[in-house]
């Protein structure tokens, strides 16, 4: 393409392109997810232009009243089923995204400017932003640490809440092959500094605590927990928080209204479409990506590929680090092989433990497209042959369609499924024409 500005026909062109791509080959970014179709219908409709902030739905309180005939959504079925899944009491569906509900969390609980708050080190996994949010907030930040990328010191984090005090203790895993024991922590916390607000920010792991194979961190005794809902849980771009503490609550209502004006309603409805197919399936399908995950671990490493973590069993989630440079293949390369067989991945400084740079994967969207034990062992077989870059990318690339091909064709199909992709087609029907298009050529006959 020139310097020229893409047209409209360009912008439709570059999406239809990455459409047809997106669905020929497999992206293994542990971060993103997809939605179903259904849920997808809400971003497309005019639910996707509307303000709401009218939850109690009093008849005196429609300021914004463009939503009105979508409140029910948000209240009756986005809040209800976080609230079972999440087994909470209190729900907040404003935050944009993690680091939005990050923000918020570190805003309500970090405690007035000056205070300290406690997070996982970089060398333990802690999310790369956490402190900078932290310190423009005005908080102190300290660190836990441990003897190695997936343990903390419990010895040298009581020493440490005892000398900070701190107000919150934000457990933010985002480089995460093992989840940090929240049981242990609370304990910790409870004893050595009693007046600590524990809230565990649960992204990477939302799908697991959702879908019932991860605890809860609620149950293990955290303040609350939140997270984006669109890495292990199959949902919109987006994030929650939740917590059985009344106050906890109250000070997040306090703060969110001066942090988030649009909540993006569309996003809400998506969340709740995803909610509703997942209260049905998300056991199942949590349960599998653990599986697959440690398969496919398993799969690499016997064809010659190093992955971190081998002597405790690579994982206890969705994610994997692979060291291709220790196997002579630099990351970089690593990645753009892979990703001419089809295969996407994220590559990175600074993962925990590593010298150099390393492949970080996740198997959570692979899952959630059929990805199942019979087919690891060709998964693995694309994988690892492209890394070493023994075969042409065109032929692996063709696997790995192949592959998208079969899981298309095995979907789960029943009249239930017609049907709703039936009445999903005649709703989306009503947002067309593209009235943006419309408009423009009218303006521009007008002058
Ligand atoms: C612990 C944690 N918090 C926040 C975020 C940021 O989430 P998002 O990309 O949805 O803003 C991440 C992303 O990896 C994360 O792992």
């Amino acid at each position: 393409m020139t310097d020229a500005v893409p047209t409209l026909d360009d912008v439709l062109d570059l999406l239809a392109g990455h459409e047809e791509r997106a669905h020929r080959t497999l992206n293994l970014v542990p971060s993103e997810n997809v939605l179903s179709g259904l849920a997808k219908v809400p971003l497309v409709l005019d639910s996707y232009h509307r303000y709401f902030f009218n939850e109690s739905g009093a008849p005196d309180r429609w300021t914004f009243r463009g939503a009105q005939g979508l409140r029910d959504i948000e209240m009756k079925v986005t809040i209800p089923l976080l609230q079972r899944l999440g087994k909470a009491s209190h729900v907040s569906v404003r935050p944009l995204s993690g680091l939005n509900g990050m923000t918020l969390a570190l805003g309500t609980l970090g405690g007035p400017p000056g205070s300290t708050v406690v997070t996982i080190g970089p060398g333990n996994g802690g999310h790369y932003a956490t402190p900078s949010v932290a310190a423009r907030l005005g908080l102190r930040v300290e660190f836990l640490t441990g003897p190695t990328p997936h343990d903390i010191d419990w010895e040298a984090a009581t020493v440490l809440l005892r000398r900070v005090r701190p107000t919150l203790v934000y457990v933010d895993q985002s480089h995460c092959l093992f989840p940090v024991d929240v049981a242990e922590l609370v304990r910790t916390v409870r004893a050595a500094s009693p007046e600590t607000v524990v809230h565990v920010d649960a992204s990477h792991w939302m799908g697991f605590v959702l879908g019932g194979v991860h605890p809860n961190p609620l149950d293990l005794g955290a303040d609350s927990f939140g997270g984006s809902t669109h890495k292990t849980f199959p949902g919109p771009q987006k994030a929650v928080l939740l917590t059985n503490d009344p106050g906890i609550d109250a000070r997040i209502r306090e703060t969110q209204d001066y942090l988030i004006s649009s909540h993006h309603l569309a996003a809400v409805i998506s969340l709740g479409i995803a909610l509703l197919e997942f209260a049905e399936f998300g056991p199942g399908y949590a349960a599998a990506i653990l599986a697959n995950t440690k398969d496919f671990a398993a799969a690499l490493s016997e064809r010659g590929l190093t992955l971190a973590a081998a002597d405790r069993g690579y994982t206890a989630g969705h994610q994997l680090w692979l060291d291709t440079e220790s196997d002579g293949v630099p990351a970089p390369l690593a990645s753009d092989r892979l990703a001419a067989a089809g295969l996407v991945v994220n590559y990175m400084e600074g993962l925990p433990g590593f010298p150099g740079r390393g492949v970080r994967i996740g198997l959570n969207e692979a899952t959630y497209h059929g990805l199942s034990g019979v087919d690891v062992p060709e998964l693995a077989d694309v994988f690892a042959t492209a890394v070493t870059g023994t075969e042409p990318p065109a032929a692996l690339a063709a696997r790995t369609a192949e592959l998208r091909r079969r899981w298309a064709h095995d979907g789960q199909r029943s009249a239930r499924h017609d049907h709703l992709t039936e009445r999903a087609r005649e709703v989306v029907a009503t947002a067309l024409p593209l009235r943006y298009r419309a408009a423009a050529s009218s303006f521009v006959a007008a002058r």
